[in-house]
């Protein structure tokens, strides 16, 4: 048997302008996860066994680019593995799906890692980031590969597109709340509906995609630095630029006033957006208190995590 597991993200600062080119941070945030196990069967074929999207199917009955066919399809076509061996494939995750944390990305990494060690293929993390974009392809219509990098790393990232990866130092701890409106909405239409705004007027979206892409220089150089009391200010600023891209929605809105109101240094939302999680940076001391604001506020969901040095 073999089994891998791989974490959530969160975009801590430059969803969307990452997509033309901006810089973004995010980490992973491990207090949620994908996790697949691989074992041979003695039936032929490939089954999987999906209990959270209640599927139970051999693979030549899913459709090509189901999310979880297109991955194991692949990694078989990648290595040239004739005939297809049988296995039984079992994906489970706590990540809530089209929220903003990465769960098809996380989903695609741990499987692929998991076909690699149970099929002896080694794979270096580069060929698992580049076999998890392609798969995040299929699914997002034009992602920047951010989510499938900071997963397969599962290290904070500083992220241009199509430039190398770097991981940013962390100078001083600090603590960041998540709370999750409950309501899915697909990445690739928030994506899809900046690319019309952009297209419309082309000036006037890339001035707003070069301010996010400052706040990001910003953010990274007071992570570095420690002097994360600072982010909070530019949490706001960005969640006003990607309000004005029309991908917050009122139940976000609703959390990061609540977190806000609560005594948060900052909010935004995080990801895709028009649903999904926002973010909250507080006091350690006062984690809990905004946490509960949060779900008064109609949270369905809240996570406490801490980005450590
Ligand atoms: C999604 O987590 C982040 C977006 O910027 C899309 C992407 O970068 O592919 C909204």
């Amino acid at each position: 048997m073999s089994s891998a597991a791989a974490p959530g993200k969160i975009i801590l600062f430059g969803e969307h302008a990452v997509v033309y080119g901006r810089p973004a941070l995010a980490i992973p945030v491990t207090q949620v996860h994908a996790d697949v196990e691989v074992l041979d069967s003695s039936k032929d074929g490939i089954w999987i066994d999906a209990p959270d999207i209640a599927l139970q199917a051999e693979l030549n009955s899913l459709s090509s680019d189901h999310p979880l066919a297109a991955v194991i399809h692949k990694f078989l076509f990648t290595f040239g593995t004739d005939p297809f061996p049988s296995l039984n494939i079992k994906v489970t995750s706590t990540i809530p799906v089209a929220s903003g944390l990465g769960s098809g990305a996380a989903v695609s990494v741990a499987l692929i890692r998991t076909l690699s060690s149970h099929l002896e293929h080694v794979m270096t993390n580069e060929q698992v980031n580049a076999m998890a974009y392609e798969i995040e392809k299929i699914h997002h219509g034009t992602p920047s590969g951010i989510d499938n990098t900071v997963i397969t790393y599962a290290k904070p990232v500083y992220f241009v597109k199509g430039q190398s990866l770097e991981i940013f130092k962390v100078g001083k701890p600090f603590t960041i709340v998540i709370g999750d409106t409950g309501i899915s909405a697909p990445t690739k239409e928030a994506v899809g509906d900046v690319r019309k705004l952009w297209e419309a007027d082309k000036a006037r979206w890339e001035k707003t995609f070069d301010k996010i892409g400052e706040i990001v220089k910003n953010a990274k150089e007071k992570i570095e630095n420690g002097e994360w009391e600072s982010l909070g200010e530019l949490m706001n600023a960005d969640h006003a630029l990607l309000q004005e891209m029309t991908v917050s929605s009122p139940e976000l809105n609703q959390l990061i006033g609540a977190a806000r109101k609560a005594g948060a240094l900052g909010a935004k939302m995080s990801g895709g957006g028009r649903g999904g999680n926002m973010i909250a940076l507080v006091k350690p001391e006062i984690a809990e208190a905004v946490a509960k604001s949060l779900k008064e506020a109609g949270a369905k969901n809240t996570i406490i995590t801490t980005i450590n040095p």
